[in-house]
This record gives C-alpha cells, structure tokens and sequence, in this order.
C-alpha cells in the first residue's frame, strides 16, 4: 500500500491534533483495530458518527483514513450491496471508510450492515453451476451520515434489528451538545474551520506510515497479542460491565475496548502522538454513554414490553378485575362489563387472578407484542406465580369454583425498578 510521508511528518500534523479530541483519537484507533480483529480473533465492527450537515464527519473520516491512505481511501455509502460486497473484500484485514449514509438505498442497507459485519459475501454459482468462492473479510466499518441506521431503515419501512443496532454502532458526532462539531480542542488554530482545513491538507500529504508502523510493532509482538488482548479485556471487562449487562453489552464493549486497546498499543510503540490511556479511557467512556443512550445494562426490548404490562395494569385494575375478599366473595357495588378476572387485596399486596383467554385478547388489542412471550417474561421475572415451568397458568380454588387462571403478583403494578434486575 502507498504511503507518503514519514511516520514522524503524521505524527507532528494529524496524530498530535488528535490529542484531546476524542471523536479523532476514536477514529484513529479504530483504524489501527482493524489490524487486531485477525490476530485477536476478534468480530468485525462498525461505527457510525450521525451528526448535522458541517460537524466535521467527512474530516474525522479523512484522519482514519490516513492511517492507511489518502483521501481516495475513502468509498462513498451510494453503492450497491454488490458493489460493497467487493470493496469489503479488498478491505480485508483493514478499514473500511464509508461516508453519507443517506446515500445508500435504504431497502438494502440492513442487509448490507449484516453483509459487513459477518465477513463473508453472497454464495453464487458459476456459469457450470460449481460454487464459487465466497469472498471473505475482516474489516472495522467507520461510517457518517446526518441519520442514524434506524432512521435511514425507516424510510423504507424497515424495523431496525438489534442485531444490526450493534453491528454499526451509532455515536453522536459531537462528543458533547454544547460543542458546535466534532472537533474540541483547538491546538492554537483560530478557529475549528481552520483545523478542519488543516486536517484535510495534512491527511493529503501525510498518511500509510501509522499502519505500517503498527504492522512492524505487530510482528514483534508476535502470537503473544492475543493472549495479551484477552487478559485486558477480562480486566477491563471486570472493571467496566455492570454486573446486569447481557449478551450484547459483552459484545459492544468488547468492540470499544478493541479499539481502545489498538490505540494503546499503538501509543506505547510512539505511533500515536497522544498520551498512553487516552485511548482506552475515550473508548471505555464512548461505552458509558451508548450504555446510557440505551437505557443501561440489560435487555432494553424486555423492559419495554414488561412496561407496557404495567401499563395495562395501571389502567384497568379498577375497570376491568373485579375486588374479591378473603372469602372469595366479590365486594364490588357494580358488576364490571368484560371483566378480565378478578383481584384480591393481600398482605403481599395486589393479585391479579386473570383468566387466560380473556386475558390474551384484552393484551394482544392493546400492547404490540407476542403474548406468550410476555407472559414467559414475566414469569421468569417472578411477576407471573406459575404452577411449573410446563404452565404459565395456575390452578386456583375459589370458594365457589376451581379453575386454571394467570396468577400477576403485586409486583406487576410496582412503581420500583423491578425491571431493573436481571431476569433470573
Ligand atoms: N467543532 C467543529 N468540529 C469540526 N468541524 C466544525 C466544527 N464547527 C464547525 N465546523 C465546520 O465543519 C466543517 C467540517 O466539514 P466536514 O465536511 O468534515 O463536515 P461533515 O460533517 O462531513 O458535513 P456534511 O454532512 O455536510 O458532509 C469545517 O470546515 C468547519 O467549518
Ligand atoms: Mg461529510
């Protein structure tokens, strides 16, 4: 790969300006990451900077992309899956810079975000029907655009899946609200134009010489960086992931802190030209706030739907479930039109005694979800009583009748952070 300029020329003109402007120490670290995912063996990744029209994406994109090339490095998103496809294929082992988002169909972008991140293109059979070989990839995405994934998917109506929330991960352009862009500090230039500008011409005439740098450093290092990787990130794992996080709180802190622990290692060889922790600190914080963004650890679809449920409990306790008491007797003066159940006040608090069918219907005209995995969550939540594992109902003796009934505890109505907790 060209290279142009010494490793000392970057250093002095892009790598120190990046120094307190985490947006561009993100991005250069990101860069260098793509170089570990093969050797730490670790999953492809995508970040995406969203941000008004100005806030100095493009910019970012050019100071990323001078670790490995010039500004022709950069590939616009305005392509077709095919096409992307064959450029993900020749960016192996490398990043891939993919600028306005906008650009891209947004009827394919979902699939093509799969496509990016699980390395490997369509399978197609030649002219003789023999399978040809499935072009594969590892590459680090870093993308821009004035709309996030899930906003540019819903234009063509299409739901974002948390799959692909996760495999592009988008972060806010500017790093705080009060900023006018990206860019924070100013290294004594005048203005954020002017280290726009300067950035832009830099970028030009200095760029190659940071990845083979961190090529060379990566030789010496030998097999021991992935051992070297792993221990890290089980510290920092440790340190950093809050004791509730799931499955895809793993992964995304996994992705940040492969990019922040690229750009240390970067630093400690003098790559980099900001100081040792700078980038794993950025990453680790980048983390926090797409955690925060989120709702925090956990599982953010779960929580919603169980939201709901106390919704509909909240609304229709006193419409819609009959008062019994201790003797099963209902006390209510009037007799409720399409009761759902009934409920009972106890020391525990509110049962809710429901019966199933009624119960279904009523749910399923009020809360976009699928019933019976509401109710699993639930139960696994211990707000559902269940006879056994087999049954999400209970058999309940009335005084005047037996029958099979959903049984919510009081824990369906609670105003605590119940949801908070992990389900067990
Ligand atoms: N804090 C800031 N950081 C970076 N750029 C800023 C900032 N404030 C203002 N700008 C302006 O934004 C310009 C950045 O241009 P750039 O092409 O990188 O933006 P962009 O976000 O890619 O815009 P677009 O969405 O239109 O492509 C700079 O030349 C500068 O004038
Ligand atoms: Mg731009």
């Amino acid at each position: 790969m060209k290279t142009n300029g010494t490793l000392d020329e970057w250093i002095q003109n892009v790598g120190k300006l990046a120094q307190g402007n985490s947006r561009l120490v993100l991005a250069i670290s990101a860069a260098f990451a793509t170089l570990l995912l093969k050797p730490c063996k670790r999953e492809n990744f995508g970040i995406h900077f969203v941000g008004g029209s100005s806030e100095g994406k493009t910019t970012a994109l050019y100071v990323a992309a001078s670790v490995f090339g010039s500004r022709q490095y950069l590939k616009p998103w305005r392509s077709t899956d095919n096409g992307l496809e064959l450029v993900a294929a020749a960016h192996s082992d490398m990043l891939l810079v993919l600028d306005e988002i906008g650009q891209m169909d947004s009827r394919k972008l979902g699939d093509t975000v799969y496509m990016l991140a699980n390395g490997s293109g369509k399978i197609r059979s030649t002219a003789s029907c023999e399978m040809r070989r499935v072009a594969t990839w590892h590459i680090g995405t870093l993308s821009t655009g004035e709309v996030d994934l899930e906003t540019h998917m819903a234009e063509a109506n299409k739901k974002m899946m948390a799959g692909q929330a996760i495999r592009l991960l988008s972060i806010p352009a500017k790093p705080a609200l009060e900023n006018s862009g990206l860019l924070e500090k100013l290294h004594g230039f005048n203005s954020y134009n002017e280290l726009a500008q300067y950035l832009k011409e830099a970028t030009e005439k200095y760029f190659g010489a940071p990845m083979k740098a961190f090529v060379e450093a990566l030789i010496v290092e030998g097999k021991q960086i992935d051992n070297l990787f792993r221990v890290a990130l089980e510290e920092s794992q440790a340190k950093h992931l809050p004791v509730n996080a799931i499955g895809q709180d793993f992964r995304v802190f996994g992705i940040f802190f492969t990019i922040g622990f690229a750009g240390e290692f970067a630093t400690k060889r003098g790559i980099t030209g900001w100081p040792a922790g700078e980038s794993l600190e950025t990453a680790v914080a980048e983390f926090t706030r797409w955690l925060q963004r989120k709702g925090g650890a956990g599982n953010q679809e779960e929580k919603k739907q169980l939201e709901l449920l106390r919704c509909f409990f909240q609304k229709h306790q006193h419409s819609k479930f009959l008062s019994i008491n201790e003797y099963d007797d209902v006390t209510d003066s009037k007799i409720v039109n399409e009761s759902i159940g009934y409920k009972k006040e106890t020391s525990m608090g509110t049962i809710f005694y429901a019966y199933p069918e009624r119960f279904r219907e009523a749910i399923k005209r009020e809360i976009p979800a699928n019933v019976d995995d509401l109710l699993k969550m639930a139960a696994d939540l211990n707000i559902l009583e269940r006879k056994d594992k087999n049954h999400l109902t209970k058999i309940v003796r009335f005084k005047t009748k037996v029958t099979r009934m959903l049984v919510f505890n009081s824990r369906v109505l609670a105003d605590d952070d119940f949801l908070e907790e992990p389900p067990k």
